[in-house]
Order: structure tokens, then C-alpha cells, then sequence
């Protein structure tokens, strides 16, 4: 099994990216293989609306996203680790977002079946400054979407509040146990359960 998780945030070594850490520590531990990319570290554009891909399926930006989208339909799980901007993810994460369209276009338009028959697991991993209830339903909702244009289903998150400063998260290391475990546990979870239980398994909403 293959995990690509994408850190979202243009902090490196930042809260989110610690959280990140701490959950690919257990990925470590499991049987899961997986690839971390910092998409802050890319070269790759939003989409145009060029519609080319509504001809092909495939993406004709000429960037690092072409190498993202071999990564991304291979990918038994898509983690998008993010901190709240605006009661939402990030541009970068945005961005990546909108790159899905070609994935749209296969599906909607050009009715494609997943290249490898493959169902993704989503999870989104983020934290936010304030205590706001709802500063996590934008992302959530916008990755469901997202996720739904590659056969995907978004499984749950895990998410914190009132974490601001660079690396503040570190004075929690009860959440980044936490993710650790998540992270452990992850193959382990029946598809069934985390749909069903997604409280007992320490992922959220
Ligand atoms: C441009 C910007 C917008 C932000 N918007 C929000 C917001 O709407 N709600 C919130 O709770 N925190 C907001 N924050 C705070 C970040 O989510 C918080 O500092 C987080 O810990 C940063 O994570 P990082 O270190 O991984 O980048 C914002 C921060 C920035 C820089």
C-alpha cells in the first residue's frame, strides 16, 4: 500500500508539518509505504481553465504537478496536512486542488475508470489559531469534493485548535501521540469502521 501525504503549509518545520511528522512516524511502523512532498517546495500552477483536459482526461501544464499526478493514482491514501487560512487550507493547497479537474474531466466527462481500480482514503490533518467550532468545514468539505473525482472517500481528520506559534505544537505531545497512533493503525482500519466509528479510532468529523 502506497500513502502520499502533502504538506500544504509555506511553514517548514511549522506546526502542521510537525503534526505531519509525528503521524508518518507510525506510517513508519506499519506496513504502509509512503512519500512526503512539501508543496511549497514545487513549481506547479493552478488551474487555467484551459479545457484541454476535458478532450484527453490528462493535464497540459507543463510543471512538477506532472509528476503529482503519477504519485496521486497510485495513492491507496492522500493525507493533506494543512494549517486554517481564512477558514480554509492554503492557496498552495488550492492550487492543488484545482488540479484535480483533469481527474473531473476522466470521471464526469469522459466517464474513466480510476487507472488502478483504486478507491483512496482521505485524511486531513490541520490546526488552526482560534478556537473556532466550524474554522475546519471548509477544508473538509472542499477534500471530499476533491476526493470524489478519484473514486476517493474522505475517511476523517485530525485536527486541533488554538495552536499558533511556530512549532507551539510541540508543547502538546499528547496530540502528536495521537497522530503517531493514528498513523500505526492506519492499515488495521476497515473501511466499514472508520465510516462507522470514526470516534473510536481517534479521527474526527
Ligand atoms: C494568512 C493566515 C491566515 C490564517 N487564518 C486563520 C483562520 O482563519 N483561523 C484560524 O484559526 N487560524 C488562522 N491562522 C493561524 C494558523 O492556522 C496557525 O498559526 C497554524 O498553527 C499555522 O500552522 P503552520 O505552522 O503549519 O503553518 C492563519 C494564519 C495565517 C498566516
Amino acid at each position: 500500500m502506497y500513502l502520499l501525504a502533502i504538506h500544504g503549509s509555506p511553514r517548514k518545520n511549522g506546526n502542521t508539518e510537525i503534526l505531519l511528522d509525528s503521524f508518518l512516524e507510525g506510517i513508519k511502523l506499519s506496513k504502509i509505504n509512503f512519500e512526503k512532498i512539501r508543496l511549497a517546495e514545487l513549481n506547479y500552477q493552478p488551474c487555467i481553465e484551459c479545457g484541454e483536459c476535458e478532450k484527453t482526461g490528462e493535464c497540459i501544464l507543463n510543471d512538477d504537478f506532472q509528476e503529482i499526478y503519477k504519485k496521486i493514482i497510485k495513492a491507496d491514501f492522500l493525507v493533506i496536512a494543512t494549517p486554517v487560512f481564512f477558514y480554509s487550507h492554503t492557496s498552495y493547497v488550492q492550487a492543488f486542488f484545482e488540479r484535480f479537474q483533469a481527474f473531473w474531466a476522466r470521471k464526469y466527462l469522459l466517464n474513466l475508470p480510476h487507472p488502478f481500480l483504486k478507491k483512496p482514503k482521505g485524511i486531513l490533518i490541520s490546526v488552526g489559531a482560534t478556537k473556532g467550532g466550524k474554522i475546519f468545514e471548509s477544508m473538509i468539505r472542499c477534500f471530499k469534493y476533491v476526493l470524489d473525482t478519484i473514486y476517493g472517500i474522505y475517511v476523517g481528520g485530525i485536527f486541533f485548535r488554538k495552536i499558533e506559534k511556530k512549532g507551539e505544537i510541540l508543547n502538546y505531545p499528547q496530540y502528536l501521540e495521537l497522530a503517531k497512533k493514528i498513523g500505526i493503525n492506519l492499515e488495521n482500519i476497515s473501511e466499514e469502521e472508520i465510516l462507522r466509528y470514526p470516534e473510536k479510532i481517534g479521527l474526527t468529523k
